[in-house]
């Protein structure tokens, strides 16, 4: 076994960490070694343990699956499996009959459902990019690492929605997967989440200080706690609002089976963000822990401004205020989940029956569709 606090050791490992990366002099002084998975075998390294495991900054081999250590993440995995879906597999008839009819949606129902689906389109990518480019390689432990690629997965499921929905509805694929860079309010969330993922671009980024362990969960933050954890949500509660009110069905229910999947990435990024401040308190400052309630109440305002924009009059049951009050609940409840004081005042849940559809097994018949065949089990007990 490796004696990593043998210097020369680290400083070996350092070396050729440095090659790998191409990196200079200067690059690889900052290195940091990191538990890839890719490094050379030691042959002669005893068995990994329980003890041997971490979230991050991880020496013990990430190869090794068993033994488990953090069972959450592996119950997740399970979970993930269990609620397989495709979006090919949901009629799409009710929705192409009244997307097609002159008068089957008002002005404004059309502007919000276009800008929404535009606001996942490409969002599902995003959020698959830096879960395999930026999170992956830095978090170190195998279960999780095992849950990350069920969610990768998943997120490619979410963006062939986006895909069948357009061919299927006979959308402008251009405006609908490039409104990230033509409508601001869109712009304005995606720019602001890349550039936490953009600190982990560097190729010489590696975790391993206290500043550098802080970007990391910065990242965590910024996506699963906002972009699949806040921003997401409005989304959902606008087309399961329409759903309720039978239009657009079909893409009602697939927003409900991308609801059910997103509510586990959440619930694994909160439960990772919290493991890791459990294992390294010192980075949890009063600071960091202030700076972490200004990101949720930013992301909450970027939502409303969204909001603003894609509801400019609102519909039945739905408008900018009361989306933006669900932003101050939802935040709120993001907070409690993190250990953190509310960033806003009490706000109530002006969307009570979003919890009721996120419960497909009780509501399994909500739009009386094959929902029951999908569920072979994996309960949905997280929000
Ligand atoms: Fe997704
Ligand atoms: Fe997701």
């Amino acid at each position: 076994m490796l004696d990593w606090s043998d210097p020369e050791v680290v400083a070996k490992k350092k070396a050729e960490a440095a090659v790998a990366a191409g990196l200079d002099a200067a690059g690889a002084e900052n290195l940091a070694v990191e538990a890839t998975g890719l490094g050379e075998i030691d042959r002669n390294a005893g068995r990994v343990t329980v003890d041997d495991k971490a979230m991050i900054n991880c020496r013990a081999d990430v190869n090794q699956l068993l033994p488990l250590k953090y069972h959450w993440a592996w119950e997740k995995y399970l979970a993930g499996c269990n609620n397989h879906w495709m979006p090919t597999e949901v009629s799409m008839q009710a929705d192409i009959a009244l997307w097609k009819a002159p008068n089957g949606l008002t002005a404004d129902e059309r502007h919000a459902i276009k800008r929404n689906l535009g606001f996942f389109a490409a969002s599902e990518s995003l959020v698959a990019n830096n879960i395999v480019l930026a999170i992956y390689r830095h978090l170190t432990n195998p279960e999780c690492r095992q849950y990350l690629l069920r969610q990768a997965f998943e997120e490619a499921v979410h963006t062939h929605t986006f895909q069948y929905i357009v061919e299927s509805l006979g959308l402008d694929e251009g405006e609908l997967f490039n409104m990230y860079r033509e409508v601001p309010s869109i712009t304005d969330k995606a720019a602001w989440a890349l550039k936490y993922t953009q600190h982990l671009d560097d190729p010489s980024f590696t975790t391993g200080t206290p500043e550098k362990d802080q970007a990391f969960v910065r990242d965590l933050i910024a996506f699963y706690v906002v972009f699949e954890g806040m921003w997401f949500y409005t989304g959902f509660a606008q087309i399961l609002s329409l759903g309720r009110r039978n239009k657009m069905v079909g893409i009602a229910e697939q927003y409900q089976y991308i609801l059910r999947d997103e509510s586990i990435h959440l619930n694994f990024g909160i439960d990772v963000i919290n493991q890791i401040r459990a294992e390294n308190p010192h980075i949890w400052t009063d600071a960091f822990q202030k700076e972490v309630r200004i990101m949720l109440a930013e992301a909450a305002e970027l939502e409303a401004a969204y909001g603003r924009d894609t509801m400019p009059r609102g519909f039945l049951g739905l408008n900018a205020a009361l989306c933006e009050q669900y932003m101050h609940f939802i935040a709120n409840r993001r907070c409690a989940q993190l250990g953190l004081a509310p960033v806003f005042g009490p706000a109530e849940n002006p969307f009570p029956w979003m919890s009721e559809a996120m419960d497909l097994k009780k509501e399994k018949n909500f739009f009386e569709t094959r929902v029951i065949e999908y569920q072979n089990g994996g309960a949905l007990s997280w929000d």
